[in-house]
């Protein structure tokens, strides 16, 4: 008899394991457990068994109905959750591909690389300087005074570090002119310096950004003048916007050139004549001028015998006022926003 219970659960054992149809499950159960199935007679004729056997009988043929009823549902369940994933995964081989999704570099890296191109073509090297910088080189050694405004907390980020005699105060540079004077002492001339990093300064709103990136150029050697700095200027407008585009320098004031000018470059919409987006036709890029003979000094180098131009322009800015670009607000390049990033 007891042998008969254990064939009767691994005849029942095989079937429901070798299934793969839920219905076929059902009809298992009825063939086994059923009125008239296998383990029901079975169970009927231990009553015909001695008395002190039915006990031990009946305790296994429980258990065989036990563990039967349990494969059944446990195997019920595996099917439907596998029909369930394969149905949901099916292939369907008629459907065309789908293009893998292919990324681009941001905006900004697109324009820095663009620029190191159109550079690099007349023979500047590009350097990098560390942003967090002393304020020794991001402004003493440019020549201001201790009492600038742009040395205020709310102009510029002070790291709360030990201050030193000579270096002064840690801080994140705010502009790339920070590199002119590290350039000036690797006493390498003449120099044709391009330092392109990031800035950072106290402001946020449609047109700033806290961190933003600036693009530095520094010439310096004999004979170096306004007209090398007028030459340079002309070639990195038209490479860069295109050869409708006009420039023109207005005298302004930089700590750390003399003379120091502000370059403006004709409106990519209506080409200088004046509209709604730059009212005279004019748009303002940045500054530009002769290195100032005690930066020269500070950079250890004889201003008798070398004189140098340098200008500092920001690469989100030229950016915005290249032809078919418009960004209403400029934090959007740093909000990691994909559908504004892909659009470019
Ligand atoms: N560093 C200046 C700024 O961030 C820009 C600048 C002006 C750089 C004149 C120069 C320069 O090299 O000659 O506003």
């Amino acid at each position: 008899m007891e042998e008969a219970l254990i064939n009767i659960k691994n005849t029942a054992l095989s079937f429901i394991l070798e299934t793969d149809d839920p219905k076929n499950l059902e009809e298992i159960k009825l063939q086994f457990l059923g009125r008239g199935g296998k383990l029901t007679l079975a169970i009927k004729e231990i009553t015909r068994l001695p008395q002190e056997k039915r006990r031990e009988v009946g305790m296994l043929a429980n258990e065989v109905k036990q563990t039967i009823e349990n494969t059944i549902s446990e195997r019920l369940q595996k099917l439907t959750q596998k029909k369930h994933i394969s149905l949901s995964k099916k292939l369907d081989v008629t459907n065309p591909g789908a293009k893998p999704p292919l990324g681009h570099l941001h905006l900004v890296t697109q324009a820095i690389e663009e620029i190191t191109y159109i550079f690099e073509h007349i023979g500047f090297s590009r350097v990098r300087y560390p942003e967090i910088e002393w304020d020794y080189y991001a402004f003493t050694a440019l020549n201001f005074p201790k009492d600038h405004p742009a040395r205020d907390d709310w102009e510029t980020f002070f790291i709360k570090e030990e201050t030193n005699p000579k270096m002064g105060e840690i801080l994140l540079t705010p502009h790339t002119s920070s590199g002119q004077v590290r350039e000036m002492q690797k006493k390498q001339l003449p120099i044709k310096m391009l330092n392109i990093a990031k800035c950072y300064r106290r402001q946020s709103d449609v047109s700033h950004t806290p961190m933003f990136h600036q693009f530095e150029g520094l010439v310096m050697g004999k004979d170096i003048s306004i007209s090398h700095l007028k030459g340079t200027l002309d070639y990195f407008v038209k490479s860069y916007f295109g050869e409708k585009r006009q420039f023109r320098i207005r005298p302004y004031h930089f700590q750390f050139t003399e003379p120091s000018f502000e370059v403006d470059v004709t409106c990519g919409v209506c080409l200088g004549k004046g509209c709604k987006l730059c009212k005279a036709g004019w748009l303002e890029m940045g500054g530009a001028g002769m290195v100032h003979p005690n930066v020269l000094k500070f950079g250890g180098i004889d201003s008798k015998e070398f004189t140098g131009f340098a200008f500092g322009w920001g690469v989100e800015r030229v950016l915005m006022m290249k032809e078919g670009i418009e960004i209403d607000d400029l934090r959007l390049l740093y909000s990691n926003k994909l559908e504004f990033l892909e659009q470019f």
